[in-house]
């Protein structure tokens, strides 16, 4: 069994965010989605910034899904160069702040300068360990088992492995999220109560937090009160506690 049943009043060490209500953030302002989009971007420096104080070592963020392609080419555009500039001008505080980031998702589909800004920043923090930031860019839940199960078969095909090796923890070891913890909670602003194809496998025994903030509202002190809801959760991961 991956952890014991416990019954712990501490702080969820690794949350995860479906960073949501962008665009009718801005709808509600009169104003074009992308607008809303940058207003989301900005949030991400203060909730990142109030991990450590919060007991937050891994903090996931889902920037991009694998079926967000199917908005207009210029909110797509849009996006794509909001992340270009993102990596460019935070780079710098996110090496000070002992920020470590990490992409998940499929890079294949992504133009060559981004996945070569996603590569440097990867690099140039990757000695720090004050926060694992992971953005996931181009994820998608479904894809990620199905890339993984394909570098499996893979590597039975060249004898490396064979089907006796296939179990749970195997599988792990192929996922995007190979360096991570599973997370222990998922927060998604904007009142939508679905998870949208995010970390389908890791969220097997997460707790949920669906919250009606839309993102580009959503204060470290609001992230600090949905934490606070946590702690007074019993998780028993299919235990039954004495
Ligand atoms: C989340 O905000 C950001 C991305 C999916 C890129 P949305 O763009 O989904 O905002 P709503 O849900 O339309 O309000
Ligand atoms: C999930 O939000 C993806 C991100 C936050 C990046 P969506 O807005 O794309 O999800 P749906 O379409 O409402 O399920
Ligand atoms: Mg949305």
């Amino acid at each position: 069994m991956a952890k014991d049943a416990v019954t712990e009043h501490t702080g969820p060490g690794h949350v995860a965010i479906i960073m949501d209500g962008n665009g009718r953030w801005a709808q509600q302002r009169g104003r074009p989605r992308l607008f809303g989009h940058h207003a989301g971007a900005k949030r991400v420096r203060e909730i990142v910034n109030a991990c450590p104080d919060l007991g937050v070592s891994h903090l996931t963020i889902f920037a991009f899904s694998t079926e967000n392609w199917k908005r207009t080419q210029s909110e797509v555009a849009g996006l794509m160069r909001l992340f270009r500039r993102y990596i460019e001008r935070e780079a710098r505080d996110l090496l000070k702040e002992g920020v470590r980031v990490r992409f998940i998702g499929d890079r294949m589909k992504l133009d060559d300068k981004l996945v070569s800004l996603m590569d440097n920043l990867e690099m140039l923090t990757s000695h720090n360990d004050r926060v694992h930031l992971t953005i996931a860019l181009n994820y998608g839940g479904r894809d990620e088992v199905t890339r993984a199960a394909k570098k499996m078969a893979f590597e039975i095909e060249q004898g490396r492995l064979t089907h006796k090796d296939v179990d749970a923890e195997t599988l792990g070891r192929f996922l995007d999220t190979q360096f991570l913890p599973d997370p222990d909670l998922v927060i998604r602003t904007s009142g939508e109560a679905r998870i949208s194809n995010f970390l389908l496998w890791q969220s097997a025994y997460a707790e949920y937090e669906f919250i009606d903030t839309l993102w580009p509202d959503f204060t470290a002190e609001e992230f600090g009160q949905v934490l606070g809801n946590y702690g007074n959760r019993e998780r028993r991961f299919g235990a039954v506690l004495a």
